[in-house]
C-alpha cells in the first residue's frame, strides 16, 4: 500500500510526472499540444484506474489476512458463558475434600462392585450381621455385591501400604433404601490415620473432627456420643448443635436440640489382624456427603437431589 502511494504521488502529485508533463506542452509547438494533450490525459486516466485496481485488491487481501488471523470458531466452548451451576452435592463433597487436603490426606478409591470380604468380612461385620442381609444390600448372582459404605477402602489401601497412613476415601454406596432420607445411592467420605502404636489416639480424632465440623457449618456445638461400629472399638457417632434450632429443639432435630453427622472410631484390633498389620493404632470415620448438604443447604427432601430438576440447580449460581 505504501509503496502504491508514492507511485501515485510520483505520477499525480503537485509536483509529479504528470504535472511536469502538463507543464512542458506550454513549450510545445502549437499543432502539437493537442495530440500530446490527448496522449496524456489518455495515460493519466488509464494509470489511474490502475492504482485504482490495485489498492482495490491490496485492501482486500488485507481484509482478508486480518480474517484469517481474527478468525473465530462460534461452535467453541466460552467459559465465559457459564449456564450451569454447582450440584450441591459436588459442592459439598469438594467442600469436604478440600478440609482434608489442607492436611495432607491422600485421596483413595475402590470399586463400586465390591467383594464380600472387602465390604464385609474384613471389617469385623461377621456373617451373620444384619447388614448383610438381602434386603439392605444390592448383591451379584456371583456373590459380589454393590459396596454399602466406603470402609472396604480402608481395607485396600493398608493391603496395598505400610503405615503410617493419612487417607480419605469420597465416592457413592449403595443400599436398598428408599424414602425421605434414604436413597439407593448417595455418597460416602471415609477417612482413615494409622501409625505406630500409641502415635495416633481418640484424642487426635476429636480434635480433627472438631476442626473439620467447625470449617463445614461454623460455629457449631460438636459432642461425641458412645455408639458401635463392628470395625471400630471404641466407637462413636458424632452430633452437631442443630443448625436450624440452635440448639433449642424443632423439627429437623426432633426436639433434641442436635444432629447427628457422622461415624467414628478407633480402628479395631480384628480390623489390622485382617490386613497383616502390628503394633499400629488409628482412627476412622465415615460421613454421608448428601447429608452434609441437606444440612447446609436445608434441603427438606433427598430425593430432590437427584431428580435433575434444573430449579434446584437454578438456586445454586
Ligand atoms: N461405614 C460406616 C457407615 O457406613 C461409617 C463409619 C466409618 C463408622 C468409619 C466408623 C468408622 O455407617
Amino acid at each position: 500500500m505504501e509503496e502504491l502511494e508514492a507511485i501515485r504521488i510520483e505520477l499525480f502529485g503537485k509536483k509529479g510526472y504528470f504535472a511536469q508533463e502538463f507543464q512542458r506542452l506550454k513549450e510545445l509547438p502549437a499543432h502539437e499540444k493537442p495530440q500530446v494533450a490527448k496522449e496524456l490525459n489518455k495515460a493519466k486516466e488509464e494509470l489511474y484506474r490502475l492504482i485504482q485496481a490495485k489498492k482495490d485488491r491490496l485492501l482486500a487481501q488485507a481484509i482478508e489476512e486480518q480474517l484469517r488471523q481474527e478468525r473465530i470458531d462460534p461452535s467453541l466452548y466460552d467459559p465465559t458463558d457459564f449456564k450451569g451451576a454447582r450440584h450441591p452435592v459436588s459442592w459439598t463433597m469438594e467442600r469436604i475434600v478440600e478440609y482434608f487436603l489442607s492436611l495432607n490426606y491422600a485421596i483413595e478409591t475402590g470399586p463400586l462392585v465390591e467383594e464380600d470380604f472387602y465390604n464385609f468380612e474384613a471389617l469385623n461385620l461377621p456373617k451373620h450381621h444384619p447388614a448383610r442381609a438381602m434386603q439392605d444390600t444390592f448383591y451379584f448372582r456371583d456373590g459380589k455385591l454393590l459396596r454399602t459404605h466406603t470402609s472396604p477402602v480402608q481395607i485396600r489401601t493398608m493391603e496395598r501400604q505400610k503405615p503410617p497412613i493419612r487417607m480419605i476415601s469420597p465416592g457413592p454406596v449403595f443400599r436398598r433404601d428408599y424414602d425421605l432420607t434414604h436413597t439407593p445411592m448417595f455418597h460416602q467420605v471415609e477417612g482413615l490415620m494409622v501409625d505406630a502404636k500409641g502415635k495416633v489416639n481418640f484424642a487426635n480424632l476429636k480434635w480433627i473432627l472438631h476442626d473439620f465440623l467447625h470449617f463445614m457449618f461454623g460455629e457449631v456445638e460438636v459432642r461425641f456420643r458412645p455408639s458401635f461400629f463392628p470395625f471400630t472399638e471404641p466407637s462413636a457417632e458424632v452430633d452437631i448443635s442443630c443448625i436450624f434450632c440452635q440448639g433449642e429443639g424443632c423439627r429437623v432435630c426432633s426436639q433434641t436440640g442436635w444432629l447427628e453427622v457422622l461415624g467414628c472410631g478407633m480402628v479395631d484390633p480384628n480390623v489390622f489382624e485382617a490386613v497383616g498389620y502390628e503394633d499400629v493404632s488409628g482412627f476412622a470415620f465415615g460421613l454421608g456427603v448428601e447429608r452434609f448438604a441437606m444440612l447446609i443447604h436445608k434441603i427438606p427432601d433427598l430425593r430432590i437431589l437427584f431428580e435433575g430438576d434444573l430449579r434446584l440447580l437454578e438456586q445454586f449460581r
